[in-house]
């Protein structure tokens, strides 16, 4: 079934990120259209997983800035800073960013207190421009690993991929 969102939790990750890229590229069949695809993205890890937040930051000024949206889960911060907390250093850098412990990373941006651990993962188009990074929030310390960054840069590629 394409058209509902998946329950993923205590499934082993490695699984879990197989059935959701299947799951993501079967909603989005077609689709060329980067918001919708950001939105869908967004709702179907968010509860897949039950994380606290999930969601894109966009490029709105190439080795600037970056701004908030699509995403799921409580408010977010609007404008984010290249190179500010961990979705700027992952945006400056241009790599996926493991933060076990959100209170050990220098410049961490607090937008919800619950907060414990994050993942931030570069999104590039086709000709290899930086237009987002995924942001994941967990309220579990050490939320996320290698099978995190694995299956969300996979899915992520759809970016990059050619469509229709
Ligand atoms: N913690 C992020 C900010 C974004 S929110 O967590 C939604 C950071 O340090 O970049």
């Amino acid at each position: 079934m394409a058209d509902t969102t998946l329950d993923l939790t205590g499934v082993p990750r490695e699984d879990a990120y197989v059935q959701l890229d299947a799951h993501v590229r079967a909603v989005l069949e077609g689709v060329d259209d980067d918001i919708a695809a950001m939105a869908t993205m967004s709702a179907l890890i968010h509860h897949a997983f039950g994380h606290l937040w999930t969601g894109f930051y966009r490029v709105v000024e190439p080795g600037v800035l970056l701004r908030v949206g699509p995403y799921q889960g409580s408010l977010g911060c609007l404008d984010i800073r290249f190179g500010r907390g961990v979705c700027g250093t992952s945006a400056a850098e241009a790599r996926t960013v493991v933060v076990p412990d959100v209170h050990a990373f220098p410049g961490h941006i607090t937008c919800d207190a619950r907060s414990r651990s994050e993942i931030v993962v570069p999104v590039f188009d086709r000709a290899g421009q930086l237009i987002a990074v995924l942001d994941i929030d967990s309220s579990e310390t050490a939320a996320f690993g290698d099978e995190d960054q694995a299956g969300l840069e996979r899915i992520v590629g759809w970016f990059a991929a050619p469509r229709g």
